[in-house]
């Protein structure tokens, strides 16, 4: 059985991070999607049990996905779970250095995994998390940019 560990910060999950899952579902066995934390990123929007269960929301339809969370490095969550592949998507050439530097990084200290890239479809090559959360925070609909059953969460949070 092939498994790949899908990881990220997920705050929210986008339609860019959809699109990645379902076509990594089509080449892998078992798609583990992990939220971890992001120490570049502080205080997140969403708390770690909100994007694991928004995660398990919108990836209900998918049978052979499932969510996790690790509070640690990733390379030790593949390998607590028996995991050799890391897929992480490229929306554009400025991701590239950063996810270079970490596959490399992930690498060095665990040889026996490997991180595979997949280009993400261009129509979603614009979106970002930290850009829904921009948008929504001035009120701005983020129709397009998330699945539609998780906008009233959005919303919700921006509400005073
Ligand atoms: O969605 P993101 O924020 O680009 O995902 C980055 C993430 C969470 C995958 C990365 O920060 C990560 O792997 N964090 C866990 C800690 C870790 O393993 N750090 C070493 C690699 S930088």
């Amino acid at each position: 059985m092939s498994s790949v560990v899908y990881p990220g910060s997920f705050d929210p999950v986008t339609l860019g991070h959809m699109d990645v899952i379902e076509r990594a579902s089509k080449i892998f066995d078992n798609v583990i999607v992990c939220v971890l934390n992001n120490s570049a990123k502080k205080s997140p929007l969403f708390s770690l049990n909100e994007r694991v269960n928004m995660l398990r929301d919108v990836l209900a339809d998918f049978p052979n996905v499932t969510v996790a969370s690790y509070d640690g490095l990733l390379v030790d969550f593949a390998k607590e779970n028996d995991i050799k592949v890391i897929i992480r998507g490229l929306r554009e050439v400025t991701d590239f250095d950063s996810e270079l530097q970490m596959a490399q990084g992930n690498h060095k200290v665990s040889p026996e995994i490997d991180t595979l890239f997949m280009a993400t479809d261009p129509k979603f090559s614009f979106i970002s998390s930290s850009m829904v959360r921009e948008f929504a925070s001035y009120g701005k609909s983020v129709e397009g940019f998330v699945p539609d059953s998780i906008l009233s969460m959005i919303e919700d949070k921006y509400k005073i």
